[in-house]
Order: structure tokens, then sequence, then C-alpha cells
């Protein structure tokens, strides 16, 4: 408390804090406070598009084991994903480019990890988590997989596309007044656990996305980038059931022991 008290005090004497401001400010948490409810955290969000949740990752995860780097978790992660057994498709209805993603799940030490456990979520080609659309049966683009005793894992899902964070509240009108833009790169959202192991939370940055440059929330880190390879329906590897154009991503994850 002493350090907030510091730096809040500090920070009102460094910009000469007006009594107007200081009351558009508490307007600002007010309003954070009336939009927020159960399905979404203006709070949160808040401290992603600041850059917070991004500095607190840094300062949780300072190794440098050699093990996948974490990323924001986001407000779209449900839990109750529909268990799926290994290479099955992650959504329950068609759209946008099949994309399999598979790789293999190790510890530090290189030793595969056996039954970890790989939640998937991501959005549709129409750039909307499925929670945002209520008319789209829960399970679809979420998923929890289990790694087979080699380490692998492998599911279909979509190739990813850009998306605004929710800009229609507080935090929209902030990055409107600071001239941000509230885009984020392509992206696949995962959370792996194993355990005896860290918890992962993780993406896959489609490597050729958008944005990757102006994340909104700051989020993109280069090793988590994935090239998402074109393939064709003729392709000996195509997953079953897909019969147009796809792309293969491969990702190969490390976790650190406890
Ligand atoms: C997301 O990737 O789902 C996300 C992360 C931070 C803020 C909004 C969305
Ligand atoms: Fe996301």
């Amino acid at each position: 408390m002493q350090a907030l008290v510091k730096h809040l005090h500090a920070f009102a004497t460094e910009v000469k804090l007006t009594e107007d401001e200081w009351l558009q400010g508490i307007q600002i948490l007010t309003r954070t406070g009336h939009i927020t409810d159960d399905k979404r955290q203006e709070f949160i969000l808040w401290s992603d598009a600041l850059g917070m949740s991004m500095l607190v990752d840094a300062l949780a995860h300072q190794n440098a084991s050699g093990a996948t780097e974490s990323t924001v978790l986001g407000p779209f992660w449900t839990p109750n994903a529909p268990r799926r057994a290994y290479g099955e498709k992650l959504f329950e209805q068609p759209g946008g480019t099949p994309a399999l993603v598979r790789g293999t799940v190790r510890n530090t030490r290189g030793e595969p990890v056996v039954g970890a456990q790989v939640d998937v979520w991501q959005n549709g080609d129409d750039g909307l988590y499925t929670v945002q659309n209520e008319e789209l049966p829960e399970a679809h683009l979420r998923g929890v997989y289990t790694t087979r005793d080699d380490g692998s894992y492998a599911f279909v899902g979509v190739r990813p596309v850009p998306y605004t964070i929710p800009h229609d509240g507080p935090v929209g009108a902030m990055l409107d007044a600071v001239e941000r833009h509230p885009w984020r790169p392509a992206h696949i959202h995962m959370i792996v656990t194993a355990p005896g192991y860290q918890r992962l939370q993780t993406h896959i940055f489609d490597s050729a996305s958008e944005y990757l440059d102006s994340d909104a929330v700051f989020a993109v880190k280069q090793s988590l980038l994935r090239d998402f390879l074109p393939r064709t329906p003729d392709d000996p590897e195509t997953p079953a059931g897909v019969s147009g154009p796809w792309c293969l991503v491969e990702n190969d994850l490390v976790l650190e022991s406890l």
C-alpha cells in the first residue's frame, strides 16, 4: 500500500491532476464497474490494454529454462470445454479454413509429458468466440485434448482471424482518445496442465497475421509465432472430413517442472 500510494501521488503530481480530471477518473472507474458482470470483465481489459497483464506475466515467468513462453488469458476461456480425442475436430460446424495443429508436449529435459491436458479455444472466421454468440453450440471451437504416450497431441481447428477486443466501453473510449486501434493478431489459445508441471497459458500466433507488431494487449512473443502452411485436399495428411484447402501447424510445447 505504501508503494501504491507513493506512485499514485507521484502520478498526480507529475501530471498536475486537476479536480475535473480527478472526477473524470472516478467516473471512468464507475463506468468500468457498471459494465462488468459475470460475462464481461472490464477491469481485466484495462489491465490487458495498459500492458499490465503482460508485465505481471513477465514478472511471474522470468525463467530461461527453455519452456514455452506464456501470454495473456483473455476473457473468453470458459470451464467445462468438451474432452476430445487425438486429432478430433475442435469445431461443431464448418466455417473458415481447417487447420491441423499438432505437436509434442515435453519437459525441459526433453522427455515427453504423457497425459497432459491441452485446453484449446479460438475464434471463428467471423472473428467471434463462441461465448460471444449465443446461437452457436457451447462446444464450438473449444476442447480439451490429452497427450498420448509419446507426448503427442493433435486437433483440427480453423485458421484464426484478427479480431477486436471489446471496445464499446471505457477501455474502447481510452483507445479512441489515445488513437490506438483495438485489434489483436490472429491466434489460438491454449492452457496446458500436467501433474508436477507449471500451468502453461499461451497462444499460437499466425506468423502471417496483421497486427503482430501492434497487438492491442501487447501479448505477442516472437517465440509463439507459427507458420500456417497451406495444404491441398490431395495431400496424404489431409484430416478426415476435410475436402478443401487446409493448413498444417507444427507446435511443440515445453513445460517447466514445479
Ligand atoms: C483474447 O485473446 O481473447 C483477449 C485477450 C485480452 C483482451 C481481450 C481478448
Ligand atoms: Fe483471443
